[in-house]
């Protein structure tokens, strides 16, 4: 969407994958100040999103959405107020239907200019706009409505839109949103995370600055996979340009947790000027190479075991998009060391179950 947001990748946190409904402003407030302690908003973090269940169930008497008084006591407005002293953005939460999908709220379908001006005036930043209870209405003929509200109101908000990748938004998202989501909801596994990353994967030259496909917040930190099932799930999610969203308690992480989402080489591929989305150049039963260009003729790739044995993964500079012949200087992003020796013609590592090398590759000769 060409409102000057969303040039690279938005990154920050959503309070759905480890809150659900159970959230409230004391939890967002203590978001952001832990965004700030522990240095995240420095690395990009800077989006602080609000999911379901933030709204009183009723609109007030002049049809306007309310902050849930019992949750959200001081209102959304002082929330922002406070998120952006911290120099950080807020993000809310709304649906392209009659009630979120939480059926807790209502939605803004009918409601849309109205509902984009209160975001406005409460000086939000960023709109997860969703697609429950939608009345059997197309999706191209709800979600731009509410885009051309946002760009009514005065203030540029980034649109997310949540659309699931049911009527393929790739293929209409950039007119109306600056991301999309491609697929249903992740949850905390390997399998859950691994195939949203494949269905994602069959739209990557749909993305582009200003508009990326979204494979669902990152579930990293929340428990439900190894420390190197979550290094894949950030790299992937790293290389393919998706929106890093935070989606665990970042008041509470371990070491671990931050070592992996605080891996500035890694964010460094997702935030890369280029803006290209990363895809699979090859696939041999149970292993996996992801690659895509950088500026600079750089080259990101993911060397990929998807299998429960240990193998060695070989990218050939055929596949990864390398001229033949060149050398190349290859940087591992998880090790932070730079290999001795340079390559030519190809790079090969060995990769542990449920695991992956990541590499910027950067022609030397
Ligand atoms: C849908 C979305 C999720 C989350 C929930 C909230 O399932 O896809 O990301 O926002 O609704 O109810």
């Amino acid at each position: 969407l060409a409102n000057s947001l969303g040039r690279t990748p938005p990154m920050g946190w959503n309070s759905w994958n480890h809150f659900n409904c159970q959230i409230n402003e004391k939890i967002i407030r203590e978001t952001a100040d832990a965004l700030v302690s522990t240095g995240l908003s420095k690395l990009g973090y800077t989006y602080v999103n609000i999911d379901d269940c933030w709204a009183e169930l009723n609109r007030d008497d002049k049809g306007n959405l309310v902050a849930k008084k019992s949750t959200f006591p001081s209102g959304i407005k002082a929330l922002a107020d406070y998120v952006h002293s911290k120099g950080l953005k807020l993000g809310i939460y709304s649906d392209a239907g009659y009630f979120t999908c939480s059926k807790q709220m209502p939605g803004s379908l009918g409601h849309e200019f109205q509902d984009a001006k209160t975001f406005a005036s409460w000086g939000i930043d960023y709109l997860k706009y969703d697609n429950c209870n939608n009345g059997g209405l197309k999706p191209t003929v709800r979600y731009p409505i509410m885009t051309r509200a946002l760009m009514k109101a005065g203030r540029p908000i980034f649109v997310s839109l949540c659309e699931w990748g049911d009527m393929h938004p790739a293929l209409w998202g950039a007119k109306v949103g600056n991301s999309w989501r491609t697929t249903n909801d992740i949850g905390d596994s390997w399998e859950s995370m691994i195939s949203r990353a494949d269905m994602n994967e069959v739209y990557a030259d749909y993305a582009r600055a200003g508009g990326w496909n979204d494979p669902d917040m990152l579930e990293v930190g929340n428990g439900g996979m190894t420390k190197n099932e979550y290094i894949v799930h950030f790299s992937l999610w790293a290389l393919s340009k998706a929106p890093l969203l935070l989606g665990c308690d970042v008041r509470n992480m371990t070491k671990e947790t931050m070592e992996i989402v605080s891996n500035k080489e890694v964010i460094a591929v997702n935030q890369d000027s280029l803006g290209v989305q990363g895809k699979k150049v090859r696939m041999e039963g149970d292993i996996e190479i992801w690659a895509g260009p950088l500026s600079g003729y750089r080259v990101a790739v993911v060397l990929l075991n998807r299998g429960p044995w240990r193998y060695a993964i070989t990218a050939e500079w055929d596949d990864i998009g390398i001229p033949p012949k060149s050398v190349v200087e290859a940087r591992d992003l998880w090790e932070h060391k730079t290999l001795k020796t340079h390559f030519k013609d190809k790079l090969t590592a060995t990769v542990e179950p449920h695991a992956c090398k990541m590499y910027v590759l950067k022609p030397v000769a």
